[in-house]
């Protein structure tokens, strides 16, 4: 089992690396084999929006972003954490999200994931929304999400609650994994958003997309 854990904040120590750390050694005590990914040490280029991508199946720049969403798509589960910036994600993993390949080309499918938001008054639900939006388009099925809010810079190390929370989400996503769980109500949300909404659009746009139309053979989603 291979999950990948994808730090959001450009603080390799901060609240959101802390929660994420408890996460990947609770899984790595259950015999995962864990990558722990500090996006802000990342070589990531910004998307330049030109849609090569979506025929040639892969992006013509080969950086980290290339790399890592490469590595996405032969793990088996992934944690995406990200601090709240202005009611939303941070700009590090929105710049790392467009590059990534994840809702059109279904990077997520039938893998499971986690999301985590920290912030500091008010902002992380939305944020933590935003995550989950993106795990759930990019066909992931949800094991579970904390929400985080605690003053900037305090350290969670003698808090319990959310040692213990994180512990239990850390162990949901393992067995979820481990049991191959089946969400019925999240398979079926996105069985609607991935046929009335994601496919109809690439089928439509035909060659330009026969990158994606590939991808989505090798995921036995269409014939
Ligand atoms: C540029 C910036 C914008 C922020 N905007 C918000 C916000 O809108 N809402 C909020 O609750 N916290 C906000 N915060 C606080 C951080 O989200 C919060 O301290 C978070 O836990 C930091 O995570 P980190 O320690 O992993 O970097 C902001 C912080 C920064 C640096």
């Amino acid at each position: 089992m291979k999950i990948i854990i994808i730090n959001g904040s450009p603080r390799e120590n901060g609240i959101t690396a802390n929660i994420l750390h408890i996460i990947e050694k609770r899984l790595i005590n259950n015999g995962v084999k864990v990558h722990f990914v500090d996006l802000g040490k990342l070589d990531i280029s910004n998307c330049s929006g030109c849609c090569s991508c979506y025929k040639t199946g892969k992006c013509y720049m080969y950086d980290d972003a290339e790399k890592l969403s490469q590595e996405i798509a032969v793990s088996d589960g992934i944690v995406i954490g990200s601090p709240t910036y202005a009611s939303n994600i941070s700009g590090i993993l929105k710049q790392f999200i467009d590059r990534g390949h994840f809702v059109i080309e279904q990077l997520l499918y039938d893998k499971y994931a986690v999301s985590v938001s920290t912030g500091e008054n008010y902002g992380s639900r939305d944020t933590n929304k935003i995550l989950r939006k993106l795990l759930s388009y990019s066909g992931a099925k949800i094991s579970g999400k904390i929400i985080f809010n605690t003053p900037f810079n305090k350290k969670i190390g003698t808090d319990a609650a959310i040692i213990k929370y994180a512990e239990k989400i850390s162990d949901k996503l393992f067995y979820d994994i481990k049991n191959k769980r089946n969400y019925f109500w999240q398979k079926l949300f996105h069985n609607i958003i991935f046929n009335m909404g994601i496919k109809p659009f690439v089928i439509k746009k035909g060659e330009l997309y026969s990158g994606v139309i590939e991808k989505y053979r090798r995921l036995e989603i269409i014939k």
